[in-house]
């Protein structure tokens, strides 16, 4: 039976944790603070629960640069996936409550307009208007852009870039920015920073959606959820960031969203069930809507706090670790995926990385074992070797087969290299 420190856990979500974390977090769940009852007992109303919430937001704010009287954190569940449909809803009712705005001003105010008229009027935008753009690098954007479909109807989601067709059908590149078709005022251009399962990740933030001089720009959406924290952020060039806690956060439970204030009364409410019904357009089911979680410190309904608190200590470690925050860790990310990177590309003949150099993820290191040309069993004599040295969750995704080795900020510098090790160590044998 390995211990806990014989092993070197590279899986791609759930990741490992902080040991020392889990060891404070196994303790608060049997008695929190010296109260004589654990973290996940008391309860999420609570004096101890809201300070765990808060100290969590500011440390995230703190550790990213988050300017705080710009944006809401929001601590909520259902996972990336929740977000995917979240931000279709929330977005698309902003852009609704826009085009409302803009419609009474042209009927001259909302006590002439007369009711009929504006929802006509409002119809009729949505049908010449309304427009969702994703960039498709992964299989991750791809769930994303499918969920906009299932929502709203392909007639509004414009699949503005597609990596498969630049890369013979696979993805592994991120198309030229010149060649993204984006639409005119689009509700929101969604991209996935990272993509886990194909080892893509945006080696800076993309120009073609940075805001112009004038400070307005594009309604950016972004997916973190396997680089969060690795690296630093423009987050001034995001309307909405969100990510789940269990890659570099914390425990599966709990995900983030960072949403800019001005999506946020007092200046955009989200429009009526009644109007959004009248024009065709899906109303958010309640823990979804940014508005009600935001309003209730995220406690709209019931929150894992043991999740917020694991989440809290990861930072906390995090910011006593780095006195320069994220700036740190990402220097600790660049030096370990570079290890990995250089020990393959040293055995051209005996490994094949998966995505094109361009586009190569520092979190997710995705490869083909091709040793004599026969990768599957290549594949799993290296699994096998693997495992017997400690250094496990290798296996890449299901869909795609091959190594994948997550490179996640709790991978020690040393784990990184007894990897490279083994790679080194595997083609010369
Ligand atoms: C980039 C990315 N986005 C979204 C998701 C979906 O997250 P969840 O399983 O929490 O819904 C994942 C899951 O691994 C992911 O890696």
């Amino acid at each position: 039976m390995p211990a806990r420190s014989d092993i070197t856990y590279f899986g791609a979500g759930p990741a490992l944790l902080p040991t020392d974390v889990l060891e404070k977090a196994a303790q608060a769940l049997l008695d929190f603070n010296g109260t004589g009852l654990g973290i996940a007992e008391h309860s999420h109303r609570s004096e101890l629960a809201t300070s765990i919430i808060n100290e969590a937001k500011v440390d995230l704010a703190t550790y990213l640069d988050i300017p705080a009287a710009d944006y809401e954190v929001l601590f909520m569940q259902g996972g990336g996936t929740g977000e995917f449909s979240a931000s279709v809803y929330n977005l698309v009712g902003a852009w609704v409550a826009r085009q409302h705005a803009a419609v009474l001003k042209d009927l001259g105010g909302s006590e002439a307009a007369d009711e009929a008229a504006v929802v006509a009027a409002l119809r009729a935008k949505v049908e010449t208007d309304l427009k969702l753009d994703y960039i498709v690098t992964g299989g991750w954007s791809l769930k994303a852009y499918q969920e906009a479909v299932r929502l709203l109807g392909p007639e509004y989601v414009n699949l503005a870039a597609d990596a498969r067709l630049e890369n013979g059908g696979k993805f592994g590149k991120i198309p030229d920015q010149a060649s993204w078709k984006l639409s005119k005022d689009a509700a929101l251009v969604y991209y996935c920073d990272n993509e886990t399962v194909d080892g893509v990740e945006f080696p800076e933030f993309p120009s073609a959606l940075a805001p112009k001089a004038d400070g307005t720009g594009p309604i950016v959406v972004a997916d973190m959820s396997s680089n969060i924290l690795s690296r630093r952020i423009p987050v001034a060039n995001h309307s909405l960031l969100f990510f789940g806690a269990q890659k570099n956060l914390g425990s599966t439970g709990v995900t983030v969203a960072v949403l800019k204030k001005t999506f946020l009364p007092p200046t955009i409410t989200q429009p009526s069930p009644a109007l959004m019904r009248r024009l065709g357009l899906p109303i958010p089911p309640i823990v979804l809507q940014y508005e009600i979680v935001a309003k209730n410190n995220s406690l709209y309904n019931t929150l894992s706090i043991f999740d917020v608190y694991v989440a809290g200590q990861v930072l906390k470690k995090l910011l006593s670790t780095f006195p320069n925050k994220v700036d740190g860790q990402q220097a600790v990310a660049e030096k370990k995926a570079e290890i990995i990177y250089s020990a393959l590309e040293a055995h051209p003949d005996v490994y094949k990385i998966v995505p094109d150099k361009t586009a190569r993820s520092r979190m997710n290191i995705c490869f083909r074992v091709i040793k004599n040309g026969t990768t599957d069993e290549s594949e799993k004599a290296f699994l096998e070797e693997a495992t017997g040295l400690g250094l496990t969750g290798l296996k890449g995704h299901r869909s795609v087969g091959g190594i994948r080795a997550s490179n996640y900020n709790s991978i020690p510098l040393e784990g990184a290299e007894k990897l490279a090790k083994l790679i080194e160590a595997f083609a010369k044998a």
